[in-house]
């Protein structure tokens, strides 16, 4: 790396499409159906999660902002090493993480960033700001899912690492699956390395609904993209208008659970599945989970996957929290 970017590109293959394919027909064909969330993330997808980002009630952009602001100085202090690798898992349009880095790069400190997502587009455009916003830093992205990234982070270069996981992404594993991801993230990082993992906490009912159900219907077309992604990239014959967004949150999970829902009885073929799928009037599908979490979870996670735990972050509402670890081995 050498200040220009270069990009590793994985998600416009074949195999790529392939397992798309096989992923979307198992999802359908399972009940009830899912479809997962990683797939929400196309150009166009990546476009209206920037737009989430931006709506009044889409709190967690507005709460992460305001600990990243308020205690970069405490995180560079945590990385006692002058010269390291910011590490990002699901980047996405990197304007918290533009914080982190201004703060790093007036500190002296000396630095490689590795923006890691499922969505090129994504990675394109935060290529493009960084470029514009901070020539000179050494970027190289790596277009990938999350578990991907981590095998090339286990065979990459020894220095230290500082891993971000911002956003709440990690509310979107189900707890088995969360625990796997720690579990691969521990794995895949050096002794001493940090990670800064964001959480999405629990508080009342009406503002988490809220940020899911926004007026614009912002979040609605996010979700209803997949199956139009779905119609482009696998040849779908979805009929968009005969899907509803449904969101709402489940106390004894405490996620957020979204749900595309077939208006009618209707039979949907798909060219790369080879098949078509069957939906009753109001079926559901699956679309994604928004785990929130309680201050206590977070204590227990750090020491069960191997991490001390060095300080969580909170926003003054405590809405959200930003958890420093450090791996242990
Ligand atoms: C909720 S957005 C958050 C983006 C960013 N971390 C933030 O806080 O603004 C999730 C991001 O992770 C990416 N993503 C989702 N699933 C992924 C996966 N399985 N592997 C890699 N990236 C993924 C998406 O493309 C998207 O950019």
């Amino acid at each position: 790396m050498n200040g220009q970017s270069e990009k590793i590109d994985t998600c416009r293959t074949d195999a790529c499409l392939r397992l798309f394919a096989d992923e979307v027909a198992a999802g359908l064909s399972a009940i009830p159906k899912e479809l997962p969330c990683k797939y929400l993330y196309d150009g166009e997808g990546s476009r209206l999660f920037k737009e989430i980002m931006e709506l009044w009630e889409y709190y967690p952009t507005g709460c992460e902002t305001e600990i990243l602001e308020r205690h970069k100085a405490d995180i560079a202090a945590a990385v006692d090493s002058r010269a390291f690798n910011v590490v990002e898992l699901g980047a996405g349009d990197g304007t918290k993480t533009k914080i982190l880095l201004r703060h790093f790069l007036d500190a002296g400190l000396l630095f490689h960033y590795v923006p890691i997502d499922i969505s090129e587009s994504a990675l394109e455009g935060l290529k493009e700001d960084l470029r514009r916003e901070f020539n000179g830093l050494a970027v190289q992205t790596l277009a990938t899912d999350y578990f991907e990234g981590l095998r090339w982070l286990a065979q990459s270069m020894r220095r230290m690492n500082l891993i971000l996981f911002l956003g709440s992404n990690i509310g979107n594993f189900a707890p088995s699956e969360s625990r796997m991801f720690l579990s691969s993230l521990w794995n895949a990082s050096n002794d001493g390395d940090l990670v800064l993992i964001g959480f999405d906490l629990k508080k009342d009912l009406g503002t988490i609904l809220r940020a899911y159900n926004d007026q614009l219907g912002v979040t609605a077309r996010f979700n209803v993209n997949i199956l139009r992604r779905i119609n482009d990239e696998l040849g779908g014959e979805f009929d968009l208008a005969g899907f509803e967004y449904y969101s709402t949150y489940n106390p004894r999970s405490g996620a957020m659970e979204s749900f595309l829902i077939s208006r009618k009885r209707q039979t949907v073929y798909i060219d790369l599945c080879g098949r078509a799928f069957s939906f009753a009037k109001w079926e559901p599908i699956h679309t994604e989970s928004s785990y929130k979490f309680d201050k206590g979870q977070l204590s227990g996670l750090a020491p069960e996957h191997g991490f001390e735990e060095v300080a969580n972050f909170y926003d003054s509402r405590s809405y959200f929290a930003d958890a420093l670890w450090r791996v242990r081995k």
